[in-house]
């Protein structure tokens, strides 16, 4: 079983915490009571996952762009997935008439009109009925609810009956396995079949007794594979028998080139999603990164829990920002024509990788191009093929940055404008 326990991973915490120190900060003050023998440094005590989170990617690859572009390279930035195209002028525009003079707490549950909006396009869009009140709520983007729809699964160590296993797609977004370690969860990596797809047979009864949440995510991030209905039909059944959650992050479900991608909801028996929740974002959709601003809906349960304990921790969103949200959600638009944008982008990319040979794996649906890294690098290694190409300025994502599996492939993320997309053509053309 892939199960990586707590204290496994980066080797920085405390292997054995009888005789190690939990990871401590320097700090200015000491809290009442404590005492520290003379002359020792004053310090605080941290929750030691975070001493076993990963290194954030994007992070790295900022660090290495930022010294090129100091040594004045030109670099263009396939690496992040972070849309460069304008965010429509009628959501800005909805924005700025929002704006009030005086400015009141926004609540987390979200204005009505918003919840209405959002209940509105889940039926246009995947033809389900959700009830605003007890089946929506907005998020403050995607990430942020990936991260703390945890906290409302996952109950405390030492609770009798505790699920205490995450389950997450092998590659994956960093979040769902980060938001696992910091609630001191452990993480399952489903293993991804040949389709790229999370191998649900890994999902046995010994896991599935365990699972609090199972991951899934289509289109993936990075492989762009996407999920057919059954597939959510499958997990479901899973999470019937075992009693888990199934939270799908569908925030690419709108950048797609033949047909439009399955959600969770979809595949849902009953009229209230039990054991399902679905995540999405205005951000790939609209461009709408910078507002922070999506949806979670489904199980009528799970969204009790989240309207008791969002107002919590400060995650409503700004209303003038849910009302340009509105705006976004209520046109189809605009999106159609940023598919076709990145259609555009993608057909450049296809057509230079089927020239050089190179092996364009899943890809159906985000932005993302898949590929495999040339048999001519040594041992086809992602972050070899990754530096040569940075050296002509080109950045893409070493696949390893997200996981074992992703050692022979990289991912490139076509958001920059096709002409700038063609420049990098260019360069790609001489240099592979
Ligand atoms: C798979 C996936 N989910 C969620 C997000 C975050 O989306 P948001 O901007 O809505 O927080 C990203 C961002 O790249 C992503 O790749």
């Amino acid at each position: 079983m892939r199960v990586s326990r707590e204290g496994e991973g980066q080797g920085c915490g405390p292997t054995n915490p009888s005789q190690s120190s939990p990871p401590v900060l320097h700090a200015a003050g000491m809290m009442a009571g404590m005492s520290a023998a003379p002359g020792a440094p004053r310090e605080v005590a941290l929750n030691g996952a975070i001493a076993r989170l990963k290194p954030y990617a994007f992070t790295q690859l900022r660090a290495r762009q930022d010294q090129l572009a100091a040594q004045g390279t030109r670099v263009i930035n396939f690496g992040v997935g972070d849309p460069e195209d304008d965010t429509p002028a009628f959501i800005r525009d909805a924005l700025v008439a929002a704006i009030t003079p005086s400015s009141r707490y926004p609540t987390a549950a979200g204005i009505a009109p918003l919840r209405e909006a959002i209940a509105a396009w889940l039926r246009r869009r995947f033809g389900v009925t959700v009830h605003p009140d007890r089946h929506v709520m907005p998020a403050n983007g995607a990430k942020e609810a990936l991260h703390n729809l945890t906290s409302l699964v996952v109950d405390a160590p030492g609770t009798p009956g505790r699920r205490d296993l995450i389950a997450i797609p092998e590659l994956a977004y960093q979040v769902y396995g980060d938001a696992a370690l910091l609630h001191h969860a452990e993480v399952f990596a489903v293993p991804l079949g040949a389709d790229w797809l999370p191998d649900l047979d890994a999902i046995t009864p010994e896991v599935g007794r365990r699972l609090a949440i199972l991951w899934l995510n289509s289109p993936h991030n990075p492989t762009g594979a996407v999920a057919p209905r059954d597939h959510y039909r499958r997990a479901l059944d899973l999470a019937d028998k075992y009693g888990f959650l199934v939270a799908s992050d569908e925030a690419y479900s709108e950048l797609w080139f033949d047909a439009p991608p399955s959600g969770i909801l979809e595949a849902c028996a009953d009229a209230d999603f039990t054991g399902a929740i679905a995540i999405n974002t205005l951000s790939k959709r609209s461009n709408m990164t910078g507002y922070r601003s999506g949806l979670i809906a489904g199980d009528a349960r799970v969204i009790a829990a989240m309207r008791n304990v969002r107002p919590r921790i400060g995650v409503a969103t700004p209303e003038f920002v849910q009302r340009a949200a509105i705006a976004a959600w209520n046109d189809e638009a605009h999106v159609e024509e940023q598919r076709a944008r990145y259609a555009a982008r993608r057909d450049l990319f296809l057509d230079l990788c089927s020239r050089k040979r190179l092996q364009v794996e899943a890809s159906q649906g985000a932005f993302y191009l898949w590929i495999r890294v040339p048999a001519t690098v040594p041992g086809r290694d992602a972050t070899t093929f990754a530096s040569t190409l940075l050296d002509h300025g080109i950045v893409v994502l070493p696949g390893s940055f997200m996981g074992p599996r992703g050692n022979e492939y990289v991912r490139l993320a076509f958001v920059p404008s096709l002409e700038t997309c063609m420049e990098a053509v260019a360069i790609l053309d001489r240099v592979l």
